[in-house]
């Protein structure tokens, strides 16, 4: 049988081993050493922005955030649901109340106007979620906080699967007060596990900073001011970073590619749609993600999931949306039935093989798959 097409493998093609081992060799493993300047420097500059702080993973980047930005008990924080559980669950941790709302069913991120529906006097940030490399619309969302008096309510962009999309030519990143990135190990730039959070604003950079570092004081060592935390990058991470930013042209273009033929090669097929990319973005996509509305819901997508893997090919079903959890059940929305948008498609979404080295013939391989044991 033919080998087993991976779900989302990552590529090194540049100079990962190098620099891993230089790092290695230059006994700086922990979170010191040359390559974490180096890689927060050259994501900011990817990113066009003013400060990067590199963290451990996505996860904590976006805790450090929320924390940061002063975000605790009491608050109101709206997300959609449909994402991974980190966007929701940092909420959590410090303490606030995620909101969650629905997601446009066209591009699949948050839906504006059901987010700013949701706004209360306790809201205190909207989190739009770029979901699989689509980007949500956050000059709308500004437009409409501005519109209601709201400008107080911060606007941060969960970009964790959106590093390289574009909108009118500005990165993910760029596009919300502060955003954060993934690093994992499927990402399309990865670090093994990594994160970061990107913004223009240099102050909040600083407190950050402190705050990853323990939240120490930087004059008199082992002071603490603050509860702080230790949510720092390694210098192993960063090293892996730098060859994966210096070739992320590379990597952006093999996901684009990819993605080019899976739309040209089910374009047509009744029932199978991708998200639709709104005329002012560019879109890295992450995962391939489609929609199948044949499909009678999310059982018959899981049979059909496992149809693919006996034919080889690796896939994903849709995040489960989260005010389904049921540690999340006395959050304001929650339960089946609260995002019925939402529901419809987590239950009918498939993530196809993702990975940028994929081949044609790979890719070829996993369409079929889908279209033979869609007939079953
Ligand atoms: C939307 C989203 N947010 C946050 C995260 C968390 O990132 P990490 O896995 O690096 O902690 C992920 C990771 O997959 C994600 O997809």
């Amino acid at each position: 049988m033919a080998s087993r097409i991976p779900v989302c493998a990552p590529v090194f093609t540049g100079k990962e081993r190098t620099y891993v081992l230089e790092a290695v060799d230059s006994g700086w493993i922990s979170s010191a050493g040359e390559f974490i300047a180096k890689f927060e420097a050259s994501f900011g500059k990817l990113c066009g922005v003013r400060h990067v702080e590199a963290c451990a993973n996505g996860t904590v980047a976006l805790h450090l955030l929320l924390h940061g930005i002063g975000i605790g008990a009491g608050d109101e924080v709206i997300v959609p649901s449909e994402t991974f559980a980190a966007s929701g669950n940092a909420v959590v941790y410090t303490g606030a109340t995620p909101v969650f709302c629905e997601i446009d069913p066209r591009t699949w991120c948050l839906d504006v106007a059901d987010a700013l529906r949701r706004v209360t006097p306790n809201t205190k940030a909207i989190m739009g979620v770029d979901l699989f490399g689509m980007v949500a619309d956050y000059a709308e969302l500004r437009a409409g906080l501005a519109a209601m008096g709201r400008s107080d309510v911060k606007l941060i962009e969960d970009a964790a699967e959106a590093a390289g999309s574009r909108v009118e030519g500005k990165f993910a990143g760029s596009l919300a007060d502060a955003a954060i990135f993934s690093f994992f190990g499927n990402k399309t730039l990865t670090t093994g596990e990594g994160g970061a959070i990107t913004t223009d604003d240099v102050a909040l950079g600083a407190r950050l900073k402190f705050l990853k570092n323990h939240g120490m004081d930087q004059k008199r060592r082992y002071y603490h001011p603050e509860l702080g935390f230790n949510y720092r990058m390694t210098n192993l991470q960063a090293a892996v970073g730098c060859a994966q930013v210096e070739a992320a042209t590379d990597l952006f273009a093999r996901k684009k590619r990819v993605n080019a033929r899976y739309r040209e090669k089910l374009a047509g097929i009744p029932g199978i749609r991708f998200a639709e990319v709104p005329k002012n973005q560019d879109v890295v996509p992450w995962l391939h993600a489609i929609v199948d509305d044949h499909l009678a819901g999310e059982d018959a997508r899981d049979a059909l999931l496992v149809r693919m893997l006996e034919h080889g090919v690796e896939t994903r079903p849709f995040f489960v949306p989260m005010h389904l959890f049921p540690y999340l059940a006395k959050t304001p929305v929650a339960g089946l039935g609260a995002l019925p948008v939402t529901e419809t498609i987590a239950a009918k979404g498939i993530c196809l093989p993702s990975g940028g080295g994929l081949t044609d013939e790979e890719i070829d391989r996993s369409i079929a798959a889908l279209l033979q044991c869609r007939e079953k």
